[in-house]
């Protein structure tokens, strides 16, 4: 199959997008957070074509993004006991970078995208491409980052392109993402508190004001876990290692072509001795360092490196949410993982 790249903002592309989507066809669209494989929710065989082009495993869900605040009742039950807080946090935070675990309604997605789970996974894009396919088409959209199974996310149409050439029919081009990691999923616990499954863009200091927060990442056997949250994702083909910059500074002489992820330009003598160097940030701004986190760790990655050696980020904030997926991106990289 020949994967079509249109610039999001040419005659005809929005267009052209709805009618493959509404032909049951899959079609790669930048959200706000990455760019995402969307087929139509509602349709088992787009469903299937999802898993099939990313290679992704039955057990893993997609998330649903929904056209309208409307259509959230439409593939929701709100769940019983926990007040307004599935309500309030839409109110606060959609259209935007939040996904939320909901009692799924029967019959309106098929198992498939929730991989048999009572809960459905759901969100609302702010991306104005996104909005304008999705409301076009009047339906939702199971939309999972689209990178094959296990890789890193995507950031721009060209890493898509990297990823899925020749597997899609059509890519939407509308540049670098605006958050640069994918949304934050939050499950509602009957209690009315809120459990992080990933991190992400809206942190858990955001949340924190709509009741006790707690982090579910990663936790076997957690009430509600994403099944896509194991070790190895994120990961790249070049071992990755995460080592503080002291350390670094002991075996300098050690690094033979070696390639840094910095967290600030200010690398000083430890970034000369390695090449090459990606910074994530001018001076620690950790907005800065989300949106360019997956495009640095891609280029690095492709640069032909035999190591790479990631600096660690303060944990607070996005900083959680970004030291998430690199620990996942270590555990997996490496030519034979993931499996
Ligand atoms: O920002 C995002 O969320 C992007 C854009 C494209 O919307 N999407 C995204 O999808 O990151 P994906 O499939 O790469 O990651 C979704 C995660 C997976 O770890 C999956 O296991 C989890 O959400 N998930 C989806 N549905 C679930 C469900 N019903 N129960 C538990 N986990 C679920
Ligand atoms: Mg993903």
């Amino acid at each position: 199959m020949e994967t079509l790249v249109l610039n999001a903002a040419d005659d005809g592309a929005i267009s052209r997008a709805v009618a493959l989507l509404e032909a049951g066809d899959l079609v790669a669209l930048p959200t706000e957070t990455v760019y995402g494989l969307a087929g139509d929710a509602g349709r088992q065989e787009a469903a299937a074509a999802i898993f099939h082009a990313k290679e992704r495993p039955f057990f893993d869900p997609l998330i649903v993004h929904l056209p309208t605040l409307a259509s959230l009742e439409r593939v929701t039950i709100p769940p019983p006991g926990t007040g307004r807080i599935a309500e309030r946090l839409v109110e606060r935070f959609w259209p935007g970078p939040l996904t939320i675990l909901l009692p799924r309604r029967a019959g309106v997605v098929p198992d498939l995208i929730t991989a048999g789970s009572e809960l459905v996974a759901v969100r609302m894009s702010a991306h104005p491409v996104f909005r304008a396919v999705i409301e076009a088409l009047g339906r939702p959209l199971a939309a999972p980052s689209a990178n094959r199974f296990g890789r890193i996310s995507p950031t721009s149409g060209a890493h898509v392109f990297a990823e899925l050439a020749g597997r899609i029919p059509l890519v939407l081009e509308a540049g670098p993402t605006t958050h640069g990691l994918e949304s934050t999923i939050v499950a509602i616990a009957p209690d009315g508190s809120l459990g992080i499954l990933r991190h992400g863009p809206i942190t858990e200091e955001m949340l924190a004001e709509f009741g006790p927060v707690r982090t579910l990442v990663g936790l076997a056997g957690a009430a509600a876990s994403a099944p896509g949250q194991g070790p190895g994702h994120y990961a790249p083909r070049t071992p990755l290692e995460i080592r503080a910059r002291a350390e670094m500074v002991s075996d300098l002489g050690a690094l033979p072509k070696t390639g840094l992820l910095a967290f600030r330009r200010d690398h000083g003598a430890v970034g000369g001795a390695f090449a090459p160097v990606e910074y994530l940030t001018e001076a620690g701004d950790l907005r800065e360092a989300a949106v360019r986190f997956f495009a640095a760790l891609r280029r690095l990655d492709d640069a032909g490196v035999e190591k790479i050696v990631a600096e660690p980020l303060p944990e607070i904030g996005l900083g959680r949410a970004i030291m998430e997926r690199l620990r996942r991106a270590a555990a997996g990289s490496g030519p034979l993982k993931p499996s």
